[in-house]
């Protein structure tokens, strides 16, 4: 796989969706990985919110055979440094800053740093990157607002992310300027807490049968 910025791209047209997933105990990280893999979705982002999400990242890496783990809320160079040794292969930050970008540039993972408005994708399109994530996006203005964008900006992909579900992921995807979605919907606290990987698997494959244009 490709880790220069474009590479990101190629990530995003893997599956309509990637599950934004918060491990609150590394020992679910395998069967929780694998049972996504099952489905359809590979592509799988790990929150940097819970103190065991760098081991969960590692483990996915190193044990879940067909599973792109990257990193998701990465917030400063520390973040990108240690998610990189962990074995994230891209990163995801809610926002983008100069610093972050410099260190999200030279980490060598594909970077999907977050763009909600004209200007920030334009900071974007200046480093060289051609997708970013909207976030958070049903809160951020939705569907007319990724239109509204796409008017000056049409090459630049989006995968927005937040407050999006099964429902509510069609409009999105319809999108021509939305690569995929990210959202939190595919791995449910109840079905992680209950080891319920059936359920998870299943909610993985509804989610990847959706369609893109
Ligand atoms: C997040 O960063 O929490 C993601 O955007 C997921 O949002 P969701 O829980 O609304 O899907």
């Amino acid at each position: 796989m490709s880790s220069s910025p474009s590479g990101i791209g190629e990530l995003l047209d893997r599956a309509p969706v990637i599950p934004v997933i918060v491990i609150k105990d590394s020992s679910v990280a395998v069967p929780l990985a694998a049972a996504l893999v099952a489905g359809g979705l590979t592509v799988l982002e790990v929150t940097l919110r819970t103190s065991c999400a760098l081991d969960a990242i590692e483990r996915i890496a190193q044990e879940v055979p067909g599973a792109i783990v990257g990193a998701g809320t990465v917030l400063n160079p520390d973040d990108v440094r240690l998610s990189v040794k962990a074995g994230a292969q891209f990163l995801v930050s809610p926002g983008s800053t100069p610093r972050l970008l410099d260190s999200m540039l030279d980490s060598g993972a594909a970077p999907l740093p977050a763009a909600a408005t004209a200007s920030e994708v334009i900071g974007l399109m200046e480093r060289g990157l051609d997708h970013g994530k909207f976030f958070p996006a049903k809160p951020a203005g939705g569907t007319a607002y990724l239109k509204g964008l796409s008017g000056p900006m049409p090459e630049f992909r989006f995968c927005p992310t937040g407050g999006i579900d099964l429902a509510g992921a069609p409009e999105f995807l319809a999108l021509p300027n939305v690569a995929c979605v990210g959202g939190s919907w595919i791995t449910p606290d109840d079905a992680v807490a209950a080891g319920d990987w059936a359920r998870i698997e299943s909610l993985a494959r509804e989610a990847a049968g959706l369609s893109r244009p």
